[in-house]
């Protein structure tokens, strides 16, 4: 496997192609040959709302490999029986890009719900719903925002994105690991499909899998979707173009930049996003030959209320300091590296992006969507200090250069979600966290998985990092689950929401803690 350069340039442009609408007869879509299965088996989703427009993705899916293109149809509409049509048009699927599609809809009315569906043929896809954003500088009186991450397989069913649909998000922030590249797992309550995922094909059948679970599949259904992507999207523990964790036994894939341009094509291939992601990268083409860019941080305006800034601590990060093999706790006084200011975990270009997009934002909360837990978390007791390098403990000047931001641009209220980390950990963003009566400028909510374990060494430690680092409120490591946060001009309310049992497909679920924050006093409490 090599990168090809002249393969990536033909992929941008079909990219560009397939996510607009073409002005076809009807007839060359009605022409399409009779299906003999289901083309729509991995459902529909929706994704980048904007007050005008959204992204309606599916991906055809045949029993056998298919050469050709097909163009599909879409309608979106104002109610469930397509009796009142908004917008309709049609849009190509091509093989390059495994027969996915990511209609650009435009000219839609903000802040309202609607229905959309695909046809093929005789084919007709499952009806989504999506809705639009508000104007901008619209007074909104509520969002709901469901966070999410780490839906490992084979660790479990999807009964929490069961109950999240249950809980009628107006979003859904997914926060990193949508797939795991590995094989299989120890006590798998189900197996996945395939070995280690090395190529385009492995990665296309790991996502194709994932769709595959109806729970999963409603969800995506249901409301627009905004995401950002951690390292097993990849492989465990990348940093930018360093392959980490050198999983499965390094030498049997040469090149990890093809890799890595192989996992990114087929994330994009498999969520609701903009192909200007794939065509507008950081650096433009010229710039990077050594490797594919997928674009996916982003700000999203919610009206006046919130603006959503989305997060990429993976593909322009500096490798981790005093890295051993991928992740490890490191004593930062043995490891003079981890201190080096020009380190960087959002890379220069994010960073000064990250800077740029704070300033300007008008909304009453600022929401930060990235990977991980944010604030520090020593795991040694006492004297001495021992952090998890590959998260922010990993990168403390990059955090510090994030809070300055914070503070010089005066943001209003922002909320950190992460995940990551298997727990749910609630905590306040200091200005200095080395000062136990530092202020207090934002709030943290690193979520549990979906569905991933949390590890061993965490599970009984919840109590004794709590103490170790006082500027988290809560911390626990058995719950797997999500969190739903709704925001009001007044105030933040978010509630960790558990499973009973995460490998039963039918498991219940109940509220574990429920915190609010109002504006401008920067304080969690626990009601
Ligand atoms: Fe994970």
């Amino acid at each position: 496997m090599k990168f090809d350069f002249s393969d990536r340039r033909q992929l941008l442009k079909l990219a560009a192609a397939t996510a607009t609408t073409l002005w076809l007869p009807r007839s060359a879509w009605s022409r399409t040959a009779r299906l003999h299965s289901d083309p729509f088996a991995l459902g529909v989703a929706s994704g980048a709302p904007l007050p005008d427009g959204v992204v309606l993705w599916t991906r055809l899916l045949f029993p056998e490999p298919q050469a050709r293109e097909f163009t599909l149809r879409w309608e979106i509409a104002h109610d469930e029986a397509f009796t009142r049509i908004a917008r309709s048009g049609q849009v190509q699927a091509v093989p390059a890009l495994g027969h996915a599609v990511h209609a650009e809809v435009q000219g839609l009315e903000p802040d309202r719900w609607y229905f959309y569906r695909f046809m093929l043929g005789e084919a007709v896809s499952p009806v989504g719903r999506t809705r639009t954003a508000p104007a901008p500088g619209a007074e909104v009186a509520r969002l709901r925002v469901g966070y999410a991450s780490c839906q490992r397989w084979e660790h479990g069913y999807y009964a929490a994105w069961r109950h999240l649909h249950a809980d009628a998000p107006d979003l859904v922030l997914f926060l990193g690991d949508y797939i795991y590249e590995y094989p299989g797992a120890q006590n798998a309550v189900r197996p996945v499909s395939g070995g280690w995922v090395l190529t385009l094909d492995d990665y296309r059948a790991r996502y194709a899998l994932h769709r595959s679970d109806a729970d999963l599949q409603a969800m995506h259904a249901a409301c627009p979707w905004l995401l950002t992507w951690d390292d097993h999207e990849v492989q465990n523990d990348y940093a930018g173009l360093h392959a980490g964790n050198g999983m499965p036994v390094l030498g049997t894939v040469p090149d990890f930049a093809a890799r890595r341009a192989a996992a990114y094509q087929a994330w994009y291939e498999h969520m609701p996003v903009r192909a200007s992601m794939l065509t507008q990268g950081l650096g433009g083409l010229q710039q990077r030959p050594q490797g594919a860019e997928l674009r996916i941080h982003q700000q999203v305006a919610w009206g006046r209320l919130a603006t959503l800034h989305l997060l990429d601590g993976r593909q322009y990060r500096d490798r981790q300091a005093c890295l051993k093999d991928g992740g490890s706790l490191i004593d930062p006084a043995q490891c003079p590296e981890w201190a080096e200011p020009q380190r960087s975990y959002l890379g220069a270009a994010q960073e000064r992006w990250l800077d740029d997009a704070l300033g300007r934002s008008a909304g009453r909360w600022n929401v930060v969507g990235q990977q991980t837990l944010f604030g520090p978390r020593d795991a040694r007791p006492g004297p001495g200090q021992r952090f998890w390098n590959d998260g922010w403990d990993g990168y403390p000047a990059a955090r510090t250069r994030l809070l300055d931001a914070l503070q010089r641009h005066r943001v209003s209220n922002p909320v950190f979600f992460g995940g990551d980390v298997h727990e749910n950990w609630v905590g306040h963003v200091k200005a200095d966290y080395s000062r136990a009566d530092s202020a207090a400028i934002g709030v943290e909510f690193c979520g549990t998985g979906i569905s991933s374990r949390a590890s061993a060494s965490g599970m009984g430690r919840a109590a004794e990092r709590l103490a170790e680092n006082p500027h988290f409120i809560y911390g626990e490591a058995r719950h797997r689950g999500y969190g739903l946060a709704e925001f009001t001009p007044q105030r933040l309310r978010t509630t960790l929401r558990a499973v009973e049992d995460a490998t039963r497909l039918d498991s219940g679920a109940y509220t574990l803690a429920q915190f609010e924050v109002h504006t401008g006093h920067t304080r969690i409490e626990r009601v």
